[in-house]
């Protein structure tokens, strides 16, 4: 059986483009993949957090997991910072990446760009995220289009390090959903949608209300023409919204064209409201069971304690190839 490995950072509410980019495809792949699905908090601490919140955004990952249909008796679920080998491979992978090749990375570019102090774990946390993925020699990597680069980083760190010290991983490949991998901002659709925007009109969170979701949807930024038709280039917004609608109500955006044809965008945003709604409220339901039950405890200890078992062992392998500690008898 081959081996998925993903993650979400918890820097935030979960949104519209995380789930349709990444986390659905994590439910589709459970039955037929050995899943590890994976909280990166190392991660969400490359830029500012505040500790009560982050602890807060990592509980609520974890509830939104299971709340979309992930079964940890499938799926490994598990905090990327309770499974120490993730920091150590993070470590042994930075040593063998260059500057120039991170500085490179489009995200890096992103979140640095007019920062005056810029934290280094902002440059180097490719690697780390290249580790994830190597530790449980993972084939496949779900993600939104947004994380190509830095699955490409990994194929490349990973056939370095392969043939440097010695054959240890498998060269992964990245998982892009055909439609959906780039959901765009409600308030500038040029933007991809993210959760850490700090405009929260930009975004939909799993977790908003109703009302909210539909005063966002409603206030989303189109154009002045009023028909409803994709054309990324001349339309983005309506193009985003369309992508969303069909994502959520698997009618084709040519299907939902038509059905819009000579009505206005009033009337498409209320109806696309109703579908996010359709599609959010199980979940939602499923979240507040899980948020308040013990049971999340148990299962991210579980899950840690699978993680930690593969993990420590591939990083046990770098380390005797990169020729670290000692040899034991
Ligand atoms: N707008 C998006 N459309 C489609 N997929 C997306 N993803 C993120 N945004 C979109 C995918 O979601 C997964 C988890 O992403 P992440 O939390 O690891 O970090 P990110 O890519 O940086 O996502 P955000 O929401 O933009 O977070 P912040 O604001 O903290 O940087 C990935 O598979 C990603 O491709």
């Amino acid at each position: 059986m081959q081996t998925i490995f993903s993650g979400i950072q918890p820097s935030g509410s979960v949104t519209l483009g995380n789930y349709i980019g990444a986390m659905k495809q994590f439910v589709e792949l459970q039955n037929e993949y050995n899943c590890f699905y994976c909280i990166v908090d190392q991660h969400a601490i490359t830029v500012p957090q505040e500790a009560k919140k982050l602890r807060e955004n990592i509980k609520s990952l974890a509830a939104l997991y299971l709340a979309i249909g992930l079964d940890p008796e499938k799926a490994t679920l598990f905090i990327q910072s309770e499974v120490p080998a993730h920091a150590q491979a993070g470590w042994m992978l930075q040593c063998v990446s260059y500057i120039g090749e991170l500085e490179r990375m489009t995200q890096f570019k992103d979140k640095s760009q007019g920062k005056e102090a810029v934290v280094a774990g902002l440059l180097t946390y490719p690697p780390l995220m290249a580790g994830d993925i190597l530790l449980y020699n993972a084939d496949l990597v779900p993600v939104g289009e947004d994380q190509k680069q830095h699955i490409e980083l990994t194929r490349d760190l990973a056939d370095r390090f392969n043939k440097k010290y010695r054959e240890i991983f498998t060269i992964p490949d990245a998982r892009i959903p055909k439609e959906g991998a780039r959901i765009m901002s409600l308030q500038d659709p040029t933007k991809k949608m993210s959760k850490s925007d700090p405009n929260p009109k930009a975004f939909i969170s799993l977790l908003d209300e109703p009302k909210q979701i539909e005063k966002k949807i409603k206030s989303a930024v189109t154009d002045s023409e009023g028909i409803v038709k994709f054309d990324k280039e001349n339309k983005p917004g309506i193009s985003n919204l369309l992508t969303i609608y069909s994502n959520f109500s698997h009618k084709t955006i040519k299907e939902i064209e038509e059905l819009y044809e000579g009505k206005g965008y009033g009337e498409f945003k209320a109806d696309l409201a109703k579908v996010v709604l359709n599609e959010i409220r199980p979940i939602q339901e499923r979240y507040y069971d899980f948020i308040n039950s013990s049971k999340l405890d148990e299962i991210l200890d579980e899950g840690a304690e699978r993680a930690n078992k593969i993990a420590s062992k591939t990083v046990k392998k770098m380390e005797n190839a990169m020729g670290l500690g000692r040899k034991r008898k």
